[in-house]
Formats: C-alpha cells, structure tokens, sequence
C-alpha cells in the first residue's frame, strides 16, 4: 500500500495542489492536522482534501475553527467564517489519534507538556512528550504541528514529523509531504506558486498591518525573526 502524509496544509491551495501533482497515485490519504487556518484559501481546501476520502486528525488548528471552543483570535475567526456549517461539521469528524497499521501511530502533536519539539530534542524529552498516547505495540508515530523536519529514533519508538504542506518556519519555502510504502518513509518538498498564495493573503479583509507584512515575510522566506528567536529559545532550552 502506498500511503501519502499530509500535515499542515494551512489555507495553502496553490502548495496542497503542488504536492498532490507532485506524489502520484496513491492508495490512501492520511492528513495529520491543520486544513483551515492561516491561509487564504480555508474553504478550498477543505472541499479538495475531502474530495480525496482522507483519513483525518484533528490539529489544533482545527480544533480552533471548528470545536466548542471561543477563544478565537482574529486570524481563527475570519477562517471559520469562511466554511459552510457542513464544511465544520466535516472537519469537526477528525480523530484525535488513530493507529494505522504495524504500530504506526498518526498523531499531530503532543500538547502534555511544556515544550515544543523541535529538531534537536533529546530523546528522553521526545518519548515523555508521547508518553501518554503510546501503546505499548507503539513502533512509529507520525505527527505534524511543529512544521520542521523531525526523524528521531529512540529506544521507544521511531519519531517522524511529516514536513508542512503550506505553512514553513524551517527556511525552506517548498511544500512538503511523505509517501509510508512498505514499511519506509519518504519525505518530499515540492516549489509551489508562492506568489499567487501572497497575493491572495495581502487581500485578506482580517489581516492588518504590520501583522500582514510580517504574514508575507514569513511565507516569502519560510522564517521570521520572532519564530527564530522562539524557536532558538525552546532548543536552548533542552540543555537547561
Ligand atoms: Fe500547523
């Protein structure tokens, strides 16, 4: 069976259609979170993916649009306007985990504990991060949320966050997905028409600035100065 692996695809029409041209065919969809939120294109993206029969996980992004909860900021509220009570009713179906075959758990992120997981993390802190979710067949688990490219092997289990589709902070601009095929991995990035994701982003009515000229940067260059400096503080802090 040949699996695609989605995660993160963000509102990002132009990258989730470049990755699917670019995988082929394929026996099975699994998306690992986040469809609808921060990006242009929330209600597209939904109507493709679930014209693909996915297997689905619930992110938090997902959970921001589509649960009970009202903690919305302006970002979350303006994407869940964009979807038809059918589309939230649909992406309110996700599952919170599920195991695919051979152990291999599909998961998108670990919310337990105070800390992101980041490359560089060591494996102590990556098994406690998982602790609560793993059977004890566990072998892989797959998750996205992070949107690094993550592939650690500890004495629990194979750790491997699927590369974002639409939304990058790990200065590579492309769009990422993984093909799982007889029992291997695969992680694949992709160009995509970032242009036509920018110019749709600056006519966004919910975006102001200087947010949404921090927004383009961030999708122009794949980082921002204050995700680097985040992020270089949670990695700085696994020594501490
Ligand atoms: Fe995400």
């Amino acid at each position: 069976m040949r699996t695609l692996l989605l995660a993160d695809i963000h509102a990002n029409l132009p990258a989730f259609q470049s990755v699917l041209a670019a995988a082929g065919t394929w026996d099975r969809l699994v998306f690992l979170g986040d469809i609808a939120n921060f990006g242009p294109h929330p209600a597209e993206c939904v109507d493709l993916l679930r014209s693909l029969d996915p297997v689905c996980i619930m992110g938090n992004h997902d959970y921001l649009i589509a649960g009970a909860w009202g903690k919305r900021n302006f970002f979350d509220q303006w994407s869940r306007e964009q979807l038809s009570d059918a589309q939230l009713g649909w992406i309110g179906s996700f599952s919170d985990l599920l195991y695919l075959e051979d152990g291999i758990l599909a998961i998108h992120g670990a919310y337990d504990v105070p800390y992101d997981i980041l490359p560089g993390i060591p494996a102590d802190m990556l098994d406690a991060a998982f602790r609560g979710q793993l059977r004890p067949d566990t072998k892989t688990v797959l998750f996205g949320h992070y949107h690094y490219g993550i592939d650690c092997e500890t004495a629990t289990a194979a750790y491997h966050c699927i590369r974002p589709v639409g939304h990058h902070r790990d200065r590579d601009t492309r769009a990422g997905y993984s093909i799982l095929e007889n029992g291997t991995l695969s992680h694949y990035r992709v160009p995509y028409d970032i242009e036509k994701t920018v110019s749709d982003t600056e006519k966004m009515p919910c975006l102001s600035e200087p947010f949404k000229s921090e927004w383009i940067s961030l999708l122009k260059n794949a980082f921002h100065d204050s995700l680097l400096q985040k992020d270089a503080e949670t990695i700085r802090s696994y020594g501490a």
